[in-house]
């Protein structure tokens, strides 16, 4: 079976998801100084930086969902946020980020939940900023993207950087980059076989059906980018792969489409043509 799809009750497998994520998010507590140090200093990422930057400006309220060990929060409070509020389902992330957010006194606020649905106001954020490794643990992305434009004041944005796609069939073989004859970029799920996520179950959302869920909840896109750049290297790892000639990370960047008539959440197919 070329897609990889994983036999068990999705509800088992997204309890197993989120116990592997509760493990993996020790590190955040075993590395707790080392965490704090490197936050101590933590900047974006030069093309978030660069899109972001007009956006950070305006002191935004930012809402970030999947917001894992929460450095990227205190990053862009650097950069000029007014607040964050990160959302994770797991309380060993959510106690690390919160206690290293306090302790640098920066206003960060953290709540423990299951994304979608978001638990906060309707029209609560200026700028949605998540990626990273988050849209993979997401089965539904017409949801998600509601709850975006839900809690998006008028003139928000929502700031995506992410995993390419097609990185799930890219081999880590470091004298040739192949395609892993084991993996389909239209397979809807795979078993994720590297740290720190090893034995989830990753959902797989092509760039197309990223870019349309986006859209048909109302956004207005505004940049879409490409690059060959993986948003992180696992320590000590090398693959040809993330040397130029592949994509590996995305970055989106769209707003609450207030010029189009009619704009909002809209379910799949309730759409008709004019
Ligand atoms: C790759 S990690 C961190 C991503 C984060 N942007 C970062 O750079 O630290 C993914 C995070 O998403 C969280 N997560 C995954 N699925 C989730 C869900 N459905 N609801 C809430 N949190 C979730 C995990 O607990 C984990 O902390």
């Amino acid at each position: 079976m070329i897609d990889g799809d994983a036999p068990d009750h999705p509800d088992t497998r997204e309890d197993r998801t989120r116990q592997a994520w509760e493990e993996a998010s020790g590190k955040h507590v075993r590395e707790y100084d080392a965490l704090l140090a490197e936050a101590r200093g933590a900047r974006l990422l030069p093309v978030e930086e660069e899109l972001l930057g007009p956006l950070l400006a305006r002191r935004p309220d930012v809402l970030h969902p999947q917001s894992g060990h929460g450095i990227d929060d205190i990053a862009l409070i650097a950069a000029g946020a007014r607040s964050v509020v990160g959302l994770d389902y797991s309380a060993t992330a959510v106690g690390a980020a919160q206690q290293r957010a306090d302790e640098l006194g920066r206003p960060c606020r953290y709540l423990l939940t299951q994304v979608p649905p978001f638990p906060v106001d309707t029209a609560s954020a200026d700028l949605v900023y998540t990626g990273k490794g988050a849209l993979i643990w997401l089965p539904d992305l017409d949801t998600w993207a509601a709850e975006v434009v839900r809690v998006l004041r008028p003139g928000g944005h929502l700031f995506v950087h992410e995993a390419h796609p097609a990185v799930p069939l890219w081999s880590w073989d470091e004298d040739e980059a192949r395609i892993r004859p084991d993996r389909s970029y239209f397979a809807r799920t795979h078993v994720n076989d590297t740290f720190p996520a090893l034995g989830a179950v990753e959902h797989q959302h092509t760039l197309a059906e990223i870019v349309m869920a986006v859209t048909r909840a109302g956004l207005q896109l505004l940049e879409l980018l490409e690059h060959p750049e993986p948003f992180w290297r696992p320590v000590g790892a090398r693959a040809q792969a993330w040397e130029g000639r592949l994509p590996n990370s995305f970055t989106l960047l769209a707003s609450v489409d207030v010029t189009r008539p009619g704009a909002g959440p809209v379910s799949p197919g309730a759409r008709t043509s004019a």
